[in-house]
């Protein structure tokens, strides 16, 4: 493939869904091109999870990837040695994942499907040594399922997705997004936001004991590494940040004030 053929599907590929992964093909062709600073994004999202992925050990490992998109993670993997599939509802994720396979992914097998966690094929598929579950959890609808199904395929799962800002953390707490649904990216609406503790004990009910979080200096993109047994990773030191605590109590403060007024006038204008 020389390099307008390459540029030309990834610019149809492009026109037909905005591409969310940020690959560079070769002869330079960029999916996504600028810089990333979210820590939403994949190339940031990467930086976050390499030292979780080494103290996880891939290589060998079979590894599930859930709402894998346009494969970056999964291709990532492989080339780490693990033996991967890579799921996802979306079909033309799919396509493009098998794309960026087709052109980058020498060594590199992964198995995409178009599948719903959600389906009796998800049901039916093996279990495997670990499942990824990036960007995932505030995407389904209903997180209490989707998760279980999950814990039906692994013993260890890693879990990246948008928490709540400023906390509560250690409350068992679901936040539902104000945003409506995404007409440009159905799959990519957004449900329930998660605090630490609420997917813990949405995890301890189905047989997770052993948890591991990862905080961002934001206290919005959080990771946590939940397992039914033991592992030397769990034996780590929490890494959170505490920066944003005043703000949270200054947020619900605010909330619980204009409750009170509105209380208050509702009563006297009734
Ligand atoms: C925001 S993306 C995250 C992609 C990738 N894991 C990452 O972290 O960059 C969420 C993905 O979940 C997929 N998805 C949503 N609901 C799904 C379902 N019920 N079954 C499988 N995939 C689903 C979406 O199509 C989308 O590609």
């Amino acid at each position: 493939m020389n390099s307008d053929d390459i540029q030309k599907r990834v610019d149809e590929l492009g026109a037909l869904q905005a591409w969310n992964h940020n690959y560079t093909l070769p002869h330079g062709a960029e999916t996504r091109p600028g810089a990333q600073v979210s820590h939403g994004k994949n190339l940031v999202k990467l930086e976050r999870l390499k030292p979780l992925f080494d103290a996880v050990g891939l290589n060998g490992k079979s590894v599930l990837d859930v709402g894998c998109n346009e494969g970056f993670f999964s291709l990532h993997m492989a080339g780490e040695g693990a033996k991967v599939m890579g799921i996802d509802i979306d079909e033309q994720r799919i396509a493009k994942a098998r794309y960026v396979q087709s052109v980058l992914g020498e060594g590199k097998v992964v198995r995409f499907d178009s599948l719903d966690i959600y389906s009796p094929q998800f049901k039916a598929l093996d279990r495997f040594d670990l499942c990824l579950c990036l960007g995932f959890i505030h995407r389904v609808p209903d997180p209490f399922s989707a998760i279980a199904a999950l814990a039906d395929r692994a013993d260890m799962i890693i879990f990246e997705w948008k928490a709540l800002k400023f906390g509560p953390h250690d409350d068992a707490f679901a936040y539902f997004s104000p945003k409506s649904i995404d007409e440009a990216d159905y799959y990519g609406t957004e449900y329930w936001l998660l605090s630490y503790a609420a997917l813990e004990r949405i995890l301890l009910r189905i047989g997770f004991k052993h948890f591991h979080r990862i905080d961002d200096p934001r206290q919005r993109r959080a990771i946590l590494v939940a397992g039914r047994q033991q592992h030397h990773l769990f034996e780590r030191p929490d890494q959170i940040i505490h920066r944003g605590r005043l703000s949270a109590l200054l947020t619900h403060g605010k909330r619980f004030l204009r409750t009170v007024v509105n209380i208050i006038t509702g009563r006297l204008n009734a």
